[in-house]
């Protein structure tokens, strides 16, 4: 493809693909001349109590929906293709010390060694992630920069259920009854954000409020938080020339859900 002189785009996944990976293989063709998927449930982000042996594998459907959406070429390595000799590890200083970093020891340092291989192996001039996995891009565009990938990194908008349901993998874990509640999160999301536009600029109490109206829906929340968009850092005081991510992720049974919404003041 290179040889032909195509661009390529990536776009890696864990497979059981849904419509929103279709979005972020629509991202990566209106980026680039050749599309690249990789598929791979990357053992090193999962932690020993997570669902790695369970994660939804479905590699031949998976591969049928490519081949209907045109996507180039599909990459889906094993386990000993990855990671036969591994012996080294990314390190992360500070941007996995809140939200999913907190709450999932040793998570962005997998998902950083596994893409770090991907953009070796593949050499894209672009790749696409998902604003849902918004702290995984940002720190993504930290390595792209740090290791100097010079990739062009394109984060694309979160996909939603007609009812506002985060689209994902996961959701396949939820019972009807619990997938009747889970819209909940980004009703929540929507009302805090709403209220700092009509200007709330310290959220405080009003995330205490949320989370007690969640928890009392049946959440157990994990955090609901509003964090500086660069940093990933909370913040108690907003200001208006900054950007802000409003992030929750909260369990529902034992199905972890994570969503954000942006606030970009300018
Ligand atoms: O977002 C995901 O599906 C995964 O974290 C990724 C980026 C494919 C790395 O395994």
């Amino acid at each position: 493809m290179r040889n032909q002189g195509r661009s390529i785009g990536l776009v890696p996944t864990m497979g059981a693909l849904h419509s929103g990976h279709t979005e972020l293989f629509k991202k990566a063709r209106d980026h680039s001349d050749a599309v690249v998927v990789s598929i791979f449930v990357n053992p090193t982000q999962f932690g020993p109590n997570e669902d790695f042996d369970t994660y939804p594998r479905q590699l031949e459907k998976d591969l049928e929906t490519c081949k209907a959406l045109d996507i180039d070429l599909v990459f889906a390595p094993e386990r000993d293709e990855m990671y036969g000799d591994s012996e080294l590890s990314i390190q992360i200083d500070s941007l996995n010390r809140h939200m999913c970093g907190a709450s999932r020891p040793g998570f962005f340092e997998g998902v950083l060694l596994v893409v770090n291989k991907l953009f070796n192996i593949i050499e894209p001039d672009i790749a696409v992630f998902g604003q849902k996995d918004i702290q995984q891009f940002q720190i993504i565009q930290q390595m792209n920069r740090e290791f100097n990938h010079g990739i062009n990194l394109i984060m694309a908008p979160i996909v939603r259920a007609n009812d506002g349901l985060a689209l994902s993998s996961r959701n396949t874990y939820l019972s009807d009854k619990e997938r009747v509640l889970a819209p909940g999160l980004f009703r929540s999301l929507q009302y805090i954000k709403k209220r700092i536009e009509e200007g709330i600029d310290t959220p405080g109490l009003l995330i205490e409020h949320q989370k007690s109206e969640l928890e009392a829906k049946g959440f157990k929340i994990d955090y609901l938080n509003i964090f500086l968009k660069t940093t990933l850092q909370p913040m108690n005081t907003l200001e208006k020339e900054k950007s802000y991510i409003i992030a929750v992720a909260a369990y529902l049974g034992s199905t972890r859900l994570i969503d954000n919404i942006l606030i970009e003041f300018s």
